[in-house]
């Protein structure tokens, strides 16, 4: 293998890159955590992440990847044999479901072609057809991390209330929180399902859910069974600030830092700084003479971009020929997008020469693995980061 010298570029969608004081603060000695010092650290982080999520209601942190959070989100909420309305929006959204079918719930899972979110209007019909009120929960994911497409959460919830409908509404914000516009609270999700490797700028390792007062509420019923991702023993130690059993102490401590500097740049910046990267990259990507795979402008994501290779071209190749040469990681096409697109990530600890070494690093490994685009691409996005 060849030896590269200087960073890595990790423009995978998620884990992300760490961000040198995270790193610093992570290094930090192990504390007893049922100690007085860890008390504080915990009740300040469980206040402290709560404006990410537009929340002021509890968030449950797991010291888990976010399959583990997807979970909890289910098995706090639902009952064995619950209807779900669910979207096939990529292979994220289709894992979920699998886990929900797998934990004995029904999933009425609307087919999609992966290159749109969840449409609101069929939220609407479905739910409007269900006079029974036998769907419990919708499911969506906010950031497809297989697509780039961003499903419009706020007009999900209009959908619900014009449908007069009771169900709750569970969003997987794993790849769009911290990154992309989110609001918890005002959009009335009930339970917001998160990690912390992609806009939160850590490394994997802990999962979040927020969780509303209709969710907890349906918490003291919800008889799916459960043990370690059980919501109330876990809220009730953190009024405290502790937890139940040992938690990630040092991601916590990587978190406490994290969400200083996420305030400190404020989150209007943080989300105005990714839709910009994704505009400059979406420049890059038609400039090249390739398509960006989300079909929607109203969905483009400020997560990433998922570009689609032409005819007889392989993005996996492509992606080995940079990582080769240019030491630079991409995302992989999932599930049916195997081989047919590459993913950028522009998310999280990032900025404007990261993307432009990043697109440069594009440019260049497409050139070499010979497909025809016009090297229009780089500086088409240099413009849209210099504003002009
Ligand atoms: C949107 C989305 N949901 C769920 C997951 C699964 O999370 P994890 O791999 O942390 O378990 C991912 C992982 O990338 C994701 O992007």
């Amino acid at each position: 293998m060849t030896v590269h010298s200087g960073r890595h570029f990790l423009q995978i969608p998620g884990p992300t890159n760490v961000p040198d004081q995270v790193l610093r603060a992570i290094a930090a000695p192990t504390i007893d955590h049922r100690g007085p010092e860890f008390a504080a650290l915990g009740l300040h982080v469980l206040d402290a992440i709560k404006p990410v999520f537009a929340t002021t209601g509890p968030v449950v942190i797991y010291p888990s990847s976010g399959t583990g959070a997807w979970e909890a989100a289910l098995v706090n909420t639902l009952s064995p044999g619950d209807r779900v309305l669910s979207f096939e929006t990529g292979h994220f959204a289709t894992l979920w479901q699998d886990m929900a079918r797998g934990l004995g719930l029904h999933v009425d899972f609307v087919p999609g072609d992966w290159r749109h979110g969840a449409d609101p209007e069929i939220v609407e019909e479905r739910l409007a057809a269900d006079t029974s009120r036998s769907i419990k929960a919708v499911c969506v994911v906010h950031n497809e991390t297989s697509t780039g497409v961003t499903s419009r959460v706020a007009d999900i919830r209009r959908a619900i209330d014009a449908a007069g409908h009771p169900a709750l509404l569970l969003v997987d914000t794993i790849s769009s929180l911290g990154s992309i516009d989110y609001r918890h609270d005002e959009w009335g999700v009930d339970v917001t399902v998160a990690g912390s490797q992609k806009g939160l700028m850590l490394p994997p390792g802990l999962s979040f859910n927020a969780v509303s007062a209709k969710a907890l509420e349906a918490s003291r019923t919800a008889a799916l069974p459960k043990s370690f991702w059980h919501w109330k023993p876990i809220i009730e130690a953190n009024k405290r600030g502790f937890f139940p059993y040992t938690p990630a102490t040092n991601l916590l401590y990587g978190l406490d830092e994290a969400l200083r500097m996420l305030d400190a740049e404020g989150l209007p910046a943080v989300y105005a700084r990714h839709a910009r990267h994704a505009r400059a990259t979406r420049a890059a990507v038609r400039a090249w003479g390739l398509e960006v795979l989300c079909a929607d402008e109203r969905e483009y994501s400020g997560s990433l971009t998922a570009v689609l290779m032409p005819e007889g071209h392989d993005a996996d190749k492509v992606r080995e020929i940079i990582l080769e040469r240019f030491d630079m990681s991409l995302g992989a096409g999932l599930g049916k997008l195997a081989g047919r697109v590459f993913r950028i990530g522009h998310l999280g600890h990032f900025n404007d020469l990261t993307l432009a070494g990043t697109l440069a690093g594009v440019q260049m490994g497409l050139q070499l693995a010979g497909v025809a685009i016009d090297p229009a691409g780089v500086n088409a996005a240099l413009d849209v980061l210099r504003g002009d």
